[in-house]
């Protein structure tokens, strides 16, 4: 088989990947020695499949590898899938892990004494600029999003922006910086995503996996 024929699963690093790889392994798919050693440089591995490979990406960059057909299949956060709204992108099966929410919050001191309601221009540190933009416009206030790409938390301590947009899952980065979660913005968990391109062009190939996802994830 020739290598652009291959069928390509994007995974994304970090703490998600624990919980999706039994998942993986479930639908019956295993990933080389490798992939499971932290010395390892390789960025894209072979499985037990010969025709199927696995790329390990940052999680944003799970759903732009999709979108562009470089992958076919992968798994995102519903927070990635819309802060980037890819029409590319077709998410068939809520996965049930990686469940977190897409929060704002801001310093303890501030929240004592602050009504969400009457904010009508804010200024807020976060990875999801478009998301925040969206989710503040739609009740008539204008966010100024200045874009980072983590430890969001840092920000109003140093005077970067008084509140921020990030994922909260335990509450504990939260807590350890003096920061209080006052709304939320999505639910979120993690979605098997396909390029709708390589759904029509892979017909059986494709829904082949989406359904050994599901069985996996017992949906
Ligand atoms: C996420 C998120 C928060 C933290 C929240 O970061 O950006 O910082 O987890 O989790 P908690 O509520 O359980 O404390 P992550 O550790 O995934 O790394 P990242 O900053 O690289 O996204």
């Amino acid at each position: 088989m020739r290598a652009e024929d291959k069928l390509v699963i994007a995974l994304p690093k970090g703490r998600i990947l624990d919980e999706a790889m039994p998942l993986v392994n479930a639908a019956g798919i295993i990933p080389e020695p490798a992939f499971d050693d932290p010395k390892s440089r390789l960025l894209r591995f072979g499985t037990n499949h010969p025709h199927i490979d696995i790329i390990r990406v940052r999680s944003f960059d799970v759903a732009t590898f999709v979108a562009f057909g470089a992958a076919h299949l992968g798994i995102a956060g519903n927070d990635v899938l819309m802060e980037f709204d890819y029409p590319e992108l077709y998410a068939p099966l809520d996965l049930g892990i990686g469940k977190c929410r897409l929060s704002v919050a801001e310093p303890e001191s501030v929240a004592a004494d602050d009504d969400p309601r009457r904010w009508s221009h804010i200024r807020i540190a976060t990875k999801y600029p478009e998301v925040t933009r969206r989710h503040f416009a739609a009740r008539g206030v204008q966010a100024e999003c200045v874009k980072l790409n983590g430890a969001m938390e840092l920000a109003p301590s140093l005077g970067l922006c008084t509140r921020i947009v990030d994922l909260v899952s335990s509450g504990a980065t939260l807590l350890a910086n003096g920061l209080k979660e006052v709304e939320v913005i999505a639910e979120v968990t993690s979605r098997l995503i396909v390029n709708r391109a390589a759904l029509k062009t892979r017909p059986d190939e494709m829904t082949g996996w989406i359904e050994a996802f599901r069985k996996a994830c017992g949906a």
